[in-house]
């Protein structure tokens, strides 16, 4: 029995009867308080006051958890660190990403790059890092909120002629609440007036201790100006990398982590995905926070069309309903009718808890609790 009345679902969805009755007239549906509809409808009216977001992350998260139990060891391989770059206003995040893709040969042989996606990927050693460009802390503060752990490793950039800032001692405790490891770029030593050990002062009295001074804190003063030190900065990333032991499963259905996403005039909706796991193929069927639709295309940082994204690896998606937001999870979803299996089993979940239940719950509750 896949069916909820009218009255269950306006208690779950926190909507009066009436206006559901009125919604469903609209869709051509004459429907009385204890009428029962079926999954799809609900489903609809669920979307028309915006709560299918919630539909679709619960579904999401639980699925997935449920399926990450599921990996085992010899099914993990290497997988790329995710590091995002954060730090003051003017301190030279941009600048030294763009200095960092420019020692990435690929990316120099590629020439006349004009795509940004806001994240990409280099090679160093051989080895892959994927940065994230993270303009301000809003993206990383949104993705932590809803609860996405997507970065392995912060960089921290300090710009050596200005020091520790507000929204450095902010992106320290970000990275702090996140148990994200730091390595602080001192940046713009090329300066005159650079005074490097003035900010490896200042750090201190964040709790940022560098290991020359007998503390656990990396420290590479850098330029992004003349490229000074990259080469060892991009080594110590690496390192951390090392110890961090990052898996993950290739071989399965991706999901992972809307990294930004925007309306564009003619492609429509586009996200930037990171994957966590698994591999993301043109024509897989995903749902993007309020967004579902199929993969219609996917295109890398260098603006390449790819057919597959694999763990850490970040794309464009092109093929979404709507534009999801920055932190949205996003998954395959292999089999549509299990998708709307899932959501009538929670709905006929949520009746037997309705029944214990007096006070007012919203559909995001009794979801989070499934
Ligand atoms: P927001 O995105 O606004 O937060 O700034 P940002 O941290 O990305 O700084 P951005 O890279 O835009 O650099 C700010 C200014 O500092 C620019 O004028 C850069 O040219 C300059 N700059 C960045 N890195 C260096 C450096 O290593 N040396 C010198 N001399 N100037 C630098
Ligand atoms: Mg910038």
């Amino acid at each position: 029995d896949e069916n909820v009345t009218v009255a269950e679902l306006s208690q779950a969805m926190g909507i009066p009867v009436n206006e559901l009755i009125k919604k469903l007239m609209h869709l051509g549906v004459m429907a009385t308080i204890n009428q029962e509809i079926d999954a799809d409808t609900a489903m609809v009216l669920a979307a028309e006051w915006d709560i299918s977001v919630d539909v679709t992350k619960s579904f999401t998260a639980e699925e997935l958890l449920a399926e990450d139990a599921e990996d085992i060891e010899e099914d993990m391989i290497i997988r790329p660190p995710v590091v995002t770059v954060m730090g003051h206003v003017d301190h030279g995040k941009t600048s030294l990403l763009d200095s960092i893709r420019h020692t990435d040969v690929i990316a120099s042989e590629a020439g006349g790059i004009t795509q940004h996606i806001g994240a990409y990927q280099v090679e160093v050693q051989g080895k892959k890092i994927t940065f994230l460009d993270t303009p301000g802390h809003e993206a990383f503060t949104a993705m932590r909120a809803r609860g996405a752990k997507v970065t392995d490793i912060a960089i921290l950039v300090v710009a050596a002629d200005d020091g520790v800032m507000p929204q450095t001692i902010e992106a320290i405790n970000h990275a702090k609440a996140a148990e994200v490891p730091i390595i602080v770029a001192i940046n713009k030593i090329d300066k005159p007036d650079a005074t490097p050990d003035r900010v490896k002062q200042e750090l201190t009295e964040h709790g940022l201790v560098v290991e020359e001074w007998g503390g656990e804190t990396i420290a590479v003063p850098v330029s992004a100006k003349t490229g000074q030190n990259l080469d060892q900065l991009l080594e110590m990333v690496l390192l951390v990398a090392e110890v961090q032991d990052l898996k993950a499963n290739p071989n399965r259905t991706a999901h992972g982590t809307v990294i930004e996403a925007k309306l564009d005039k003619g492609r429509g909706p586009v996200a930037t995905v990171l994957v966590a796991r698994g591999t993301l193929n043109v024509g897989d069927a995903i749902t993007a926070g309020t967004s579902s639709g199929k993969v219609r295309a996917m295109i890398d940082d260098r603006g390449r069309r790819v057919k597959k994204a694999g763990p850490s690896m970040p794309v464009e998606v092109l093929g979404l309903s709507d534009v999801p937001h920055a932190g949205d999870t996003f998954a395959v979803v292999d089999d549509e009718k299990l998708f709307k299996q899932v959501i009538a089993e929670r709905m006929a979940k949520r009746r037997e808890e309705d029944h214990r239940r007096t006070s007012k719950v919203s559909l995001d509750d009794l979801f989070k609790q499934i």
